[in-house]
């Protein structure tokens, strides 16, 4: 097994990444073929896709991989790209030769590795590329996608094997490339109730028992470590949602046909897929996609997904079959606002 990566869960508190077994398996498969496509995994906001990249960094550099880790939403440079040392001259040259200093990240990337297949003789060479979408605009996602279909198919010199992966929690992306089969589409969800319950046990501090962190969360990581911050305070938690997500505005933009649907998707989100057929309903489920509250979660064969699926149907944790609240605790957060719509 793979070193683990040492993470930053909240501030002061570093976890080795945990679980995610069957993900990292379907990395170690890739690393021994390479990617035809480039590989796109979409994910809940805070479902751990930046988590599961910079372990599989770890992963395809003991497979003999040369990394390049690229996160333009990152604040820091310093996290924002991330390289092997095999890299290190040739990235200092590229960034030397940028015709302007301020290139997207993305793009940076994208001639770090053109480059480095054209320095090195045949190298194994992956891309990880984190929340790129939302970085470049939705404009530019075919555009850049096609580039990087490009590099796999028409490099500029000989290599051994090349890996992509793109994660992104923009839902809307997907529309974008549904049209084109220019990638691999797989998706991620929360962590599976066992990989939840061994991150929870390695939090310290007094904790109000797995089942209230599993209830409200449904085993997205980011909102636990929120939880934790907040000292385990249910109601200041949903109000750093409200604020957050800006659910005040966005329940302020919906008409009386969007609220009634609302509630009903409160309880059941196939609702949602019962009035696509309606303007109105189409409206709802794009804007509830948009906020990051809700996914679809349209089918549930394994090999769609990087590690477990959801459950096919889970009440409690508000999934449906074809659609799923992205964590429980946002149908809470909403519940508060609709209280006061009529
Ligand atoms: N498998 C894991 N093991 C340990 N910590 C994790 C794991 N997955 C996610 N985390 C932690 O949970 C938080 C959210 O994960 P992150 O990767 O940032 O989510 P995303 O990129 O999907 O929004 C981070 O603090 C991250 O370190
Ligand atoms: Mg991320």
């Amino acid at each position: 097994m793979a070193r683990r990566v040492r993470l930053e869960f909240a501030p002061g508190v570093i976890l080795e990444f945990v679980n995610r077994d069957r993900g990292l398996d379907f990395v170690s498969r890739l690393a021994e073929k390479g990617t035809r496509l480039p590989f796109v995994v979409y994910g809940p906001e805070g479902c751990g896709k930046t988590a599961f990249l910079k372990q599989a960094m770890l992963l395809l550099e003991e497979h003999g991989y040369s990394v390049v880790y690229a996160s333009p939403l990152q604040r820091e440079a310093r996290e924002a790209l991330v390289y092997s040392s095999s890299l290190r001259d040739i990235i200092r040259e590229v960034l030397h030769a940028l015709p302007e200093p301020y290139s997207s990240i993305a793009d940076v990337a994208l001639r770090i590795a053109s480059y480095a297949i054209r320095r090195l003789s045949k190298p194994r060479l992956a891309l990880l590329l984190d929340d790129v979408f939302q970085a470049i605009g939705l404009e530019r996602i075919e555009a850049y996608v096609k580039s990087l279909l490009n590099l796999i198919e028409h490099p500029p010199s000989d290599y051994d094997r090349i890996v992509v992966i793109v994660a992104s929690s923009e839902g809307l992306s997907r529309e974008r490339l549904a049209r084109h089969a220019w990638t691999s589409t797989r998706m991620m969800w929360n962590m599976s109730r066992d990989g939840f319950q061994e991150l929870y046990g390695r939090l310290p501090g007094p904790k109000p028992g797995f089942e209230q962190a599993w209830r409200a969360t449904g085993g997205n990581p980011r909102l636990l470590a929120k939880f934790y911050q907040v000292g385990w305070d249910m109601g200041v938690l949903i109000d750093e949602i409200v604020e957050e997500k800006e659910l005040v505005r966005l329940v302020g933009m919906l008409g009386g046909d969007e609220i009634r649907l609302l509630r009903d998707a409160l309880v059941d989100p196939d609702v949602l897929l019962e009035h696509l057929s309606l303007e109105w309903g189409r409206r709802l489920e794009r804007l509830l996609i948009e906020y990051n509250l809700v996914a679809r979660v349209y089918r549930r064969s394994e090999h769609l997904w990087v590690d477990e699926p959801p459950p096919r149907r889970d009440e409690e944790l508000g999934i449906g079959e074809f659609y799923a609240w992205q964590a429980p605790i946002y149908r809470d957060a909403l519940k508060t606002l609709i209280g006061m719509r009529r």
